[in-house]
């Protein structure tokens, strides 16, 4: 099974994200789009592992937490790794510390059961698209300049989930395995 761990985005900033997506979605024949649905905080990417695994990552991730709920505010777009050769097209988190903390606490909590620890810096992002080509990025530059400043809203998070993708022809197919309380949520 592949797997990660993310937050979840609340409806609102769903709607103002699809709504973006929308005006971007034929201009650039390189990028493949998300669907709005599908657009999460990832915290660890987990990869491949098999199905008799996921009681012990489940348990890992239930002690995992921080004190006080994450506060997020989703604002500005940018390109993984830079804007000339993209991979990536990304709606920006602005986020309280201990987000970064969070994504800390479930990496080393996870290495300990023998998943690879993230050895880059954790810099979080909604991704919104993916490059297959360079094809109309002049012009989704350009569209993109004439939506600007874009702010997709904010949320207060305390919870995030276990996520299993299934990879198809029509992109990525993503579910909640499990959910997980923290920041005194109850
Ligand atoms: P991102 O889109 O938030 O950047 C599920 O596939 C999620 O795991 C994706 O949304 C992606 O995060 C992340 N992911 C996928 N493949 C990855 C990889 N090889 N390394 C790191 N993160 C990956």
């Amino acid at each position: 099974m592949r797997l990660f761990v993310a937050l979840d985005i609340p409806a609102e900033v769903r709607r103002a994200i699809s709504k973006t997506i929308a005006r971007l979605r034929d201009v650039a024949r390189g990028a493949r789009w998300l669907r709005a649905e599908g657009v999460h905080v990832t915290l660890k990417f987990i990869g491949e592992m098999p199905a008799e695994r996921v009681p012990a990552i489940e348990e890992a991730l239930r002690a995992a937490g921080v004190a006080e709920p994450v506060a997020a505010r989703f604002r500005g777009v940018g390109f993984f790794p830079n804007e000339r050769h993209p991979r990536v097209f990304w709606a920006g988190v602005e986020a309280s510390s201990n987000l970064a903390e969070l994504a800390r606490d479930v990496d080393q909590r996870l290495s300990r059961l023998g998943i690879a620890a993230e050895t880059r810096e954790f810099r979080p992002h909604l991704t919104l698209a993916r490059f297959k080509s360079e094809d109309g990025l002049p012009r989704l530059r350009e569209e993109i300049k004439k939506l600007e400043p874009l702010d997709f809203g904010s949320m207060r998070a305390s919870e995030f989930y276990l996520f299993q993708s299934e990879l198809g022809r029509g992109g990525a197919k993503y579910t909640k395995l499990a959910n997980f309380r923290f920041g005194g949520g109850a």
